[in-house]
């Protein structure tokens, strides 16, 4: 089972979320009172009754006992009703309310959490554990209160009325306990593994639809219906002894309920016989046995949900408590001035004056990705980057964006340490076109809109003719209100990087980062986003990085780096003229686009 690490604090935060509630948390207190106390009182009467009936035969009092017994056993079910009704509302409310903090924080946390396993956990949180943190709250943690005061009111009721018959009933609950909490047990781990199986399975499916293409490419149909099936099996396999084992639960726990109230009876009959005891007193034993035990049966069955509930609540609340990225700013962050959308404001505009001073990073520490990088951008200078497959070029532009933390060094935007600014004013003077950029299942207008919230119509399609993604979309049924997929999946890689293209243009940033904006277009189609991308470098810095140096040629500054280190720098010309590696990077290009040619 899963317990929490400190269930009295995950408790104590938990209280804080329910006790908003406090209305609907009185009705229940209430509710729970009444159920009770009709749990303590109604054996009690019946005693009462009967013993006069067998003394004088007087009917009538057993005709008015049965009257307040049914009027109290109705109650009883309407304080039941409220009381399920109540806890349901405040758990469904507890959950919405947690699972909206969860999901605001997660927005904030930084992009260590989101990188690969850490991303899993995460929606596991969100999802499972919100979800076990509901299931604890309602109808358990209820049962659970009026469970502990139904046990204290009877114990007290029956010592009170007769020390040796309570002995007796007391005598059955270690076997009750023992059986509740074994079988139980025994129930819930087949269960778990039955879940474990389930989720499994589910993933397996997502990863294979997801992948289908390739798996088709490849001819693997075979052998991925084979992992299939073992999975298959392994699930049928636990959910079969699951099964079995919870079909033991109930004969089992009716044997050891009957076998107690035989006991009880019998022991009631024996001194009821001797005269030790009344008949009625017997009687009232009989039923506190079975009402006693009850709640025994139910604290043992509900402590596990409700511990498996604080647990989830304790791996929710870690995450709320994780700092997010902008309590890693000083109280007094810096607010970089406003890129101005539109060229009308001018005045107070960033410059967009980049500088790298120093840096070096690496996701994991003491393996640094980028070692030691200085380079500067003057504002409307477009500097270039270039470097093999896994040098850190795109790293780099995390950096400048703050999705992570520089280890060592400084980044300076207009002489302003990004580290000391506002987050929202470092990435609101930046318009990134990443690698991968994504789209969201909403309409291409919507899409691209996502650069600036309120550009209108006219705006958007004008970005779009700049990134040349008008015609295609044009083309599109519903042009720019047709439909995107998840991730854009109904259009092609190139399309979906001239819609991020369009999306930064609308953005109109001060600074332009292009990360392999181009490199999945076809030539034809990158020289005129070339033209349209001179056209809107003007009058802002601009970090570009590509893959053909075909596009990067009239640079301001040409940064070679190799392994996270700059190698060479100058302008194309100068870097030519020194023969480097960039020289040979270039001389190699013109040979394959030669051959491409002939
Ligand atoms: N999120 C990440 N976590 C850990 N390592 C990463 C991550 N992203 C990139 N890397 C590693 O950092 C190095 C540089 O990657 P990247 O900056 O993407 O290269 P480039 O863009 O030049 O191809 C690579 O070795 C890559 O494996
Ligand atoms: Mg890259």
């Amino acid at each position: 089972m899963v317990k929490p690490k400190n269930a009295r604090e995950a408790l104590a935060r938990l209280a804080h979320y329910i006790k908003q509630q406090r209305l609907l948390l009185g009705l229940v207190f209430a509710a729970t009172l009444v159920i009770s106390t009709v749990a303590v009182i109604a054996p009690r009467l019946v005693g009462q009754a009967i013993d006069p009936v067998i003394a004088t035969g007087d009917f009538a009092a057993l005709g008015r006992l049965i009257v307040i017994l049914a009027g109290l056993y109705g109650l009883n079910s309407a304080a039941s009703w409220v009381q399920q009704t109540c806890m349901t509302v405040v758990s469904n409310r507890t959950t919405r309310q947690l699972r909206h903090d969860l999901f605001a924080k997660i927005q904030q946390l930084p992009l260590p959490y989101f990188d690969g396993a850490a991303q899993g956990d995460l929606m596991s949180r969100l999802a499972n554990d919100v979800d076990t943190v509901g299931l604890a709250t309602g109808q358990p943690t209820a049962q659970l209160f009026s469970s502990s005061l139904s046990i204290v009111g009877i114990l007290a009721m029956m010592l009170s009325l007769n020390v040796k018959m309570t002995l007796v009933v007391l005598s059955m609950v270690p076997v009750t306990l023992f059986v509740a909490l074994n079988v139980a047990g025994w129930s819930r781990r087949h269960f778990r593994r039955r879940q474990e199986a389930l989720g499994e399975l589910n993933g397996y499916i997502e990863e294979l639809v997801g992948g289908i293409r390739v798996v088709k490419a490849f001819t693997r149909e075979d052998d991925v219906r084979a992992s299939f099936a073992r999975r298959n099996r392994a699930l049928r396999d636990t959910a079969y002894r699951s099964e079995l084992v919870t079909g033991m639960f109930m004969p089992i726990t009716h044997l050891i309920d009957n076998l107690g109230f035989t006991v009880v009876a019998l022991a009631g009959g024996l001194m009821a016989a001797r005269g030790s005891i009344s008949v009625g007193m017997a009687a009232t034993f009989i039923i506190y046995s079975r009402q006693f035990m009850q709640p025994v049966k139910e604290i043992s069955n509900q402590w596990n949900t409700v511990q498996s509930g604080l647990s989830g609540a304790e791996r929710v609340f870690e995450i709320m408590d994780s700092p997010s990225e902008e309590d890693a700013e000083a109280a007094a962050a810096i607010s970089l001035p406003a890129a101005a959308n539109g060229a009308a404001a001018t005045a107070g505009r960033l410059a967009g004056h980049v500088v790298f001073d120093h840096v070096t990073f690496g996701y994991i520490p003491d393996t640094p990705v980028l070692k030691d990088v200085s380079f500067e951008a003057l504002p409307g200078q477009t500097v270039a980057i270039v470097g093999a497959t896994g040098s850190g070029k795109t790293t780099l532009i995390s950096l400048l964006a703050r999705f992570y933390p520089v280890q060592s060094g400084r980044i300076l935007i207009d002489g302003v340490d990004i580290a000391h600014a506002t987050l929202k004013s470092v990435r609101g003077s930046l318009g990134i076109v990443l690698q991968d950029s994504h789209l969201f299942s909403d309409t291409v207008r919507e899409n691209i809109r996502f650069g600036r919230l309120d550009a209108t119509d006219a705006e958007i399609e004008h970005a779009a003719r700049l990134a040349h993604a008008d015609p295609f979309i044009r083309r599109m049924a519903k042009g720019y209100d047709s439909q995107l997929t998840a991730d854009g999946r109904n259009l092609s890689q190139g399309q979906r990087q001239l819609l991020s293209i369009a999306r930064a243009i609308l953005a109109d940033p001060a600074i332009l980062v292009l990360d392999e904006a181009t490199s999945n277009v076809d030539t034809q189609t990158e020289v005129a986003i070339q033209a349209a991308m001179l056209q809107l470098m003007k009058g802002r810095t601009s970090i570009v990085i590509a893959h053909r140096l075909s596009t990067i040629q009239g640079a301001d500054k040409i940064i070679v780096i190799d392994d996270g280190r700059i190698i060479e720098t100058g302008t194309h010309r100068e870097l030519l003229a020194a023969g480097g590696h960039y020289a040979a990077i270039y001389e190699s290009q013109l040979i394959s686009s030669d051959s491409e040619a002939s």
